[in-house]
C-alpha cells in the first residue's frame, strides 16, 4: 500500500474513528497503587520528591486506599517504615510490624480491595541493604529464610499476594514453599523478576527511608546494560513458581518488557518506579510539560510494551483522569 492509494491519515480524521482504530487502552484495572505506611495516628508525612505522595499512618493509608478503591483500582502494593532498625531485620517478620497491622487494617475495612505487600529487607536492616551483610557482602543463603519468613508474617496478616524485591537468587522458591507448608497454598507470588540496579529508585529511597549506608545494590540488583539476563532471571522465577512476573523500572526499560511479554505466558506486570514519576511531576511543576498528557502517554506506552498491569505513583490521578473521557 503506497501513497496516494493508501492515506494512513484518512483513519487519524476524527475522534470517532480514532477510537476505533486504537490498539492499546487503559482502563482502573490495569492499576496498582505503592503506599507507605508507618506508625502513629494521623501522620501525612509529605514526601518531598514524591509530590501527592506520603507516609501515611494506618487511619490515613486507609482512607487513601479508600479513594483508588472508589476509583476502581483494584489493587494496592504496600511498604513498610518501621519504627526501628537492626542487622537482622527483625520488624520485618514481626507479627506487629507494620505491614502486618496495616494489612490487617486494610482488609478489616476495605475487604475487596487487594492488598500485595512488598516483601524486602532494606527498610528493617540498620545498613540498608536487602539482605543480610557479612562484612562488605550480601549473605545470599542466609537471606533466604528471613525473606521467606517475612513473606509468610504478611500472609498470616492477611496479605493477598506477596512481591519479593530484594533480587536474592532462589527466594521465590523459598517463599513458595513456607507458604505452601503452612497452608498458605492460595496466596500468588509476585515477582520483582528483572529488577534493574536503577537511579530511578532515588526518591523512593527518600520515601522508605532506605537508602544504603555503604556501597550500591549492584550486586543482587541487575545491570541496566543486559537484556538476555532478563530473560534467565524471569525464567527462574517461573519455574521456582512465580504467579506474576514484574519488570522495573518501566519506561527506561520498554524494550525488556516487550521482550519479556514474547517470550511467557504469565500475566506481566511493570514498575513505573519513583524517579519516572518525580521527573514528571518535576517537569510540570516547571511548566515545561502538561503532567496529565505526559501521564497518560506513558502509562499507554509501558501497557502498548507490553504490560498487563502497572504499578505506579499515578494510579489515584490516573483513574481520575480516566473517568472525565
Ligand atoms: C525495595 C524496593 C525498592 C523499590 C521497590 N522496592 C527500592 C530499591 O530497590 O532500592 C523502588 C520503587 C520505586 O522507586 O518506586 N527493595
Amino acid at each position: 500500500m503506497l501513497f496516494p492509494e493508501y492515506r494512513p491519515r484518512r483513519l487519524r480524521q476524527n475522534d470517532a474513528f480514532r477510537r476505533m482504530i486504537r490498539e492499546t487502552t487503559i482502563s482502573a484495572d490495569d492499576l496498582i497503587l505503592p503506599l507507605f505506611a508507618i506508625s502513629g495516628n494521623g501522620v501525612q508525612n509529605p514526601i518531598p520528591s514524591m509530590p501527592g505522595h506520603y507516609q501515611l499512618s494506618i487511619d490515613n493509608l486507609i482512607k487513601t486506599a479508600e479513594t483508588a478503591y472508589k476509583l476502581g483500582i483494584p489493587a494496592v502494593m504496600l511498604f513498610g517504615i518501621p519504627d526501628k532498625k537492626d542487622p537482622l531485620a527483625t520488624s520485618a517478620y514481626a507479627k506487629d510490624g507494620i505491614v502486618q497491622k496495616s494489612v490487617k487494617s486494610l482488609k478489616n475495612k476495605l475487604p475487596e480491595l487487594a492488598v500485595i505487600t512488598d516483601v524486602c529487607l532494606c527498610q528493617y536492616t540498620d545498613h540498608g541493604h536487602c539482605g543480610i551483610v557479612d562484612g562488605q557482602t550480601i549473605d545470599n543463603d542466609a537471606t533466604l529464610d528471613l525473606l521467606a519468613r517475612t513473606a509468610l508474617s504478611h500472609a498470616k496478616a492477611g496479605s493477598d499476594m506477596v512481591a519479593p524485591s530484594d533480587m536474592m537468587d532462589g527466594r521465590v522458591a523459598e517463599i513458595r514453599d513456607i507458604l505452601d507448608e503452612n497452608g498458605m497454598s492460595n496466596t500468588p507470588i509476585m515477582s520483582y523478576a528483572a529488577k534493574y540496579c536503577s537511579a530511578f529508585y532515588g526518591p523512593f529511597r527518600q520515601a522508605a527511608d532506605s537508602a544504603p549506608k555503604f556501597g550500591d545494590r549492584r550486586t543482587y540488583q541487575m545491570d541496566p546494560a543486559n537484556a538476555l539476563e532478563a530473560v534467565r532471571e524471569v525464567t527462574m522465577d517461573i519455574e521456582e513458581g512465580a504467579d506474576i512476573i514484574m519488570i522495573k523500572p518501566a519506561l527506561p526499560y520498554l524494550d525488556i518488557i516487550c521482550r519479556i511479554r514474547d517470550e511467557i505466558d504469565l500475566p506481566l506486570a511493570a514498575y513505573n518506579v519513583s524517579g519516572e514519576y518525580s521527573m514528571i511531576k518535576a517537569a510540570e511543576k516547571m511548566g515545561w510539560i502538561d503532567g496529565k498528557k505526559v501521564m497518560m502517554e506513558t502509562l499507554t506506552a509501558i501497557k502498548r510494551a507490553g504490560a498487563d498491569m502497572i504499578l505506579t505513583y499515578f494510579a489515584i490521578e490516573a483513574a481520575q483522569e480516566l473517568r472525565t473521557r
